[in-house]
């Protein structure tokens, strides 16, 4: 999809389809605002027309489309619902240029031109609004071979911003290089196991390392049995496939004087989940290709980071298995020992994702990492908790989880604070090694895996966000299609650019 920023106004967009956000009247007989009003005026009334007739009310996502526009340069006017004008935010703008995107695609247009002026002129507003329309154009069927699916894309988005481009095209810069790389991450998500494997993994990472100028190292099977990563090591060993650790490392040309910060990002990366000899129920277990949602996430955090160059060092993590029933399986039962020393209980061999990540978390440590932050798609227990609408984030470091709570709410991410007392930790108790990998109870699974965690960051502060529940959208949203959602990217990306000491 090209994207373009133009001097044009609602009326001058010469697109197949200009597209204006209206939001929602506070009295049914207040005027219209903004570039709806502009688009009405010049359009003969028609706006105005659908809210007496209540056939459109602003509401947010609501949409309606005109053809042929009177007084319009373009062939169709599509008028997106914004919602109440008070509470229009860059989260909202997101939603809706990925509504208008998926709307007019649907419709046969390629050529979308979305008008802005005034308050949604700004540059955080039209950064939003070039995400979104990346994020709705976004199709998980790449692997169709119906010939008509790729006419499907939409070939050109353009944001008319009126008279006045100030600060505007680096907005649209980043709105790119964020929307992309959130899609690069779902691309990833959605592949299925026989195709995206732990090396294939390795190779899209390092491909796209070497494109945007990071350092990739993928540390394999033989140096992670030399360094002792066995609870990794152990997850790995029922499949054939051989498990990759991937490492990538950003540092800044000019780092910010005052910090010695240095962030990692770890992911967990089970290319495929089956439970092990803890097998899981068939049913559903196809969605299990995406249990490497939380490495794609940090891929694509560090593709963006590449581009818009925070100042602080950043370093990906992402440990990549894939997690199979086999005569080489691990057992329920087996003891093994993680890279920092501590013997683990396999109780469950399903309880794999938290196995690979404390052999990575502490290969950060050792690493020179300051500041530790995971994704992982880690329970079914946090869906139990927050269904699919807020990702759990757990952390040891009241500043850490205060700055991400910030970063998600900017990039409309949600994230919802979950509890880690020291009480949670009597759960996790074995009587034949130093922990065991589950909790012996039944409740409160999401804060158990993620106390286990807790377990071997060595008090350096770090958070976890549990995306079990909102890395996969079981079904399409108005500007999302159903499939991977690129959860964690966003966060990620604000965290490290608005890392300040
Ligand atoms: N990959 C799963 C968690 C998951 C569940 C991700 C649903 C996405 C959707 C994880 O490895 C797992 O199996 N967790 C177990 C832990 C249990 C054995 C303590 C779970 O949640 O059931
Ligand atoms: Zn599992
Ligand atoms: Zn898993």
């Amino acid at each position: 999809m090209e994207i373009k920023l133009e001097l044009k106004t609602v009326v001058q967009a010469e697109a197949d389809t200009v597209v204006v956000v209206c939001c929602s009247k506070e009295k049914p007989e207040d005027a219209l605002a903004g570039t709806a009003a502009q688009a009405d005026t010049a359009a003969g009334g028609w706006i105005e027309e659908l809210f007496q007739r209540k056939e459109f009310t602003g509401k947010a996502l609501e949409t309606a489309l005109l053809h042929r526009p009177g007084g319009l340069a373009a062939k169709h006017l599509l008028v997106v619902g914004g919602g109440p004008a008070k509470q229009f935010s860059p989260g909202e703008m997101r939603k809706a240029a990925g509504a208008a995107v998926r709307t007019a695609k649907a419709k046969g247009s390629r050529d979308i031109s979305l008008a802005v002026s005034g308050a949604e002129a700004t540059p955080a507003m039209v950064e939003a609004a070039v995400e979104g329309a990346l994020l709705g154009d976004f199709e998980p069927d790449h692997h169709k071979t119906d010939p008509k699916k790729n006419e499907k894309a939409v070939d050109r988005f353009r944001v008319a911003a009126g008279d006045s481009l100030n600060g505007l095209a680096e907005a649209v810069e980043r709105g790119r290089i964020i929307g992309e790389s959130q899609n690069f991450s779902r691309v990833l998500a959605n592949e299925p196991a026989n195709l995206l494997t732990p090396s294939r993994m390795a190779r899209e990472a390092s491909q796209m390392a070497a494109q945007f100028g990071l350092a990739c190292e993928v540390l394999d099977e033989a140096r992670m049995r030399q360094l002792g990563m066995g609870a990794l090591l152990g997850v790995s060993q029922g499949s054939t496939e051989p498990p990759a650790l991937i490492v990538i490392r950003y540092k800044p040309e000019v780092p910010a004087a005052a910090s010695s910060a240095h962030l990692a990002l770890v992911g967990k990366g089970v290319t495929f989940d089956t439970g092990g000899v803890s097998i899981k129920p068939s049913e559903g277990m196809e969605k299990m290709k995406y249990d490497m949602a939380g490495a794609a996430a940090v891929l694509g955090a560090m593709r963006a980071l590449a581009q818009l160059k925070p100042r602080i060092p950043v370093t990906a993590f992402a440990p990549c298995v894939e997690n199979m029933v086999s005569g080489r399986a691990q057992r329920p039962g087996d003891i093994v020992t993680s890279y920092n020393g501590k013997t683990i209980e396999v109780l469950n061999t399903d309880a794999e994702g938290r196995l690979i990540l404390v052999d990575a978390l502490s290969y950060a440590i050792r690493q020179g990492c300051t500041h530790l932050v995971d994704a992982a798609t880690l329970t079914g227990a946090i869906a139990v908790a927050l269904a699919h609408i807020h990702a759990g984030l757990f952390s040891n470091d009241e500043a850490l989880r205060d700055r991400l709570l910030a970063a998600a709410k900017v990039e409309g991410e949600r994230l919802w604070p979950m509890p880690l007392d020291d009480d949670y930790k009597d759960y996790l108790k074995s009587a034949f090694a130093d922990i065991p990998n589950i909790s012996g109870g039944r409740y409160g699974g999401a804060i158990t895996a993620a106390k286990f965690l807790e377990e071997f960051v060595d008090e350096k502060p770090w958070a976890h966000l549990d995306i079990a529940g909102t890395a996969w959208l079981d079904d399409a949203k108005p500007f999302l299609a159903k499939g991977p959602t690129g959860m964690g990217v966003r966060t990620f990306v604000r965290l490290a650019l608005d890392w300040q000491n």
